[in-house]
């Protein structure tokens, strides 16, 4: 299903390794993912998220505070596949692979690829997957911007709070593919900030870029959540932007919470491929 980072040819596996026909070859780690992306392209700075980064997420998905996002977004993907057999689906920028697991098991007739930038975050998809048992999932890691797979080989990308890439999602997209980007609403996380700021603002609407693509839907889905403990809510709070834009008082406020109630706001949006790309 891979394509060569290097030479863009088809990989082929044969035991625990990727080859392509000129010679440029790519291990299975021992979790069972594999890295495609190229020495060059392995940029510290632009690496996705840590470690740490991995583990706050992972601790405060696995609360199941976004639970009925993660199952929302695989209703519509369902409904959006309509009667597509086996269809291929990536989830790009999948993160540590709560949402990636959760569709495996609700499109249990599709095969989902995760492809994260980050190394930590795909490490530990394979730690989900083994888990929970889930056996029509594949991982690598690469960048959404260059992503491993040929032209017109997906039924359906799904982006969920990651970067965003108009022309590789239409290169891999097949004629008629789906496109599904989830975003924060205006109103997402306005408690926290409300703590954190002094003067906390709405978000504003992303603007992507996508002319290769035509919007069908467009839903705010908001829900309140109620966050038990100060874990819970740095946790929630190392997972945003705002972590690197709010100061030394405004991070004691947070710490100083032993509870919150929360509007987590989610903009999910559809589109279809346009034709002639
Ligand atoms: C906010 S997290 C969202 C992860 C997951 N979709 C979720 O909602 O839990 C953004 C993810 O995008 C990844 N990322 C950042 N730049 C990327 C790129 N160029 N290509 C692929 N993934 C990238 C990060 O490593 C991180 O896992
Ligand atoms: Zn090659």
């Amino acid at each position: 299903m891979y394509i060569c980072p290097v030479c863009k040819k088809r990989l082929k596996k044969l035991d625990n390794v990727w080859h392509c026909q000129n010679g440029h070859s790519f291990d299975i780690a021992r979790k069972g993912y594999v890295n495609l992306l190229t020495t060059n392209k392995r940029n510290p700075k632009n690496c996705g998220d840590n470690a740490e980064m991995v583990k706050a997420r992972t601790d405060f998905l696995d609360k199941g505070h976004y639970l009925l996002l993660a199952q929302k977004i695989a209703g519509i993907a369902a409904k959006e596949l309509n009667s597509t057999k086996c269809p291929i689906v990536i989830d790009s920028g999948c993160g540590e692979g709560f949402y990636t697991c959760i569709y495996a098991r609700e499109l249990s007739y599709a095969k989902i690829f995760g492809v994260d930038i980050s190394k930590a975050a795909v490490s530990h998809c394979m730690t989900r997957v083994h888990n929970q048992g889930i056996s029509n999932c594949e991982f690598a890691v690469a960048s959404s911007f260059e992503l491993p797979f040929g032209k017109g080989m997906a039924d359906m990308v799904i982006s969920t709070f990651a970067p965003v890439s108009n022309d590789e999602y239409a290169r891999v997209l097949k004629k008629g593919g789906k496109l599904i980007v989830v975003s924060p609403s205006p109103r997402h996380l306005f408690e926290l900030k409300s703590i954190a700021y002094d003067e906390p603002y709405e978000n504003k609407p992303n603007k992507y870029g996508l002319n290769k693509f035509d919007m069908k839907d467009e839903e705010i889905y908001e829900y309140k959540c109620h966050l038990e403990s100060s874990k819970d809510i740095l946790d929630l709070f190392s997972m945003t932007p705002y972590m690197y834009k709010t100061s030394a008082e405004g991070i004691q406020r947070l710490k100083d919470l032993t509870e919150l109630e929360v509007t987590c706001g989610f903009c999910i949006q559809v589109y279809n491929k346009k034709s002639g790309f």
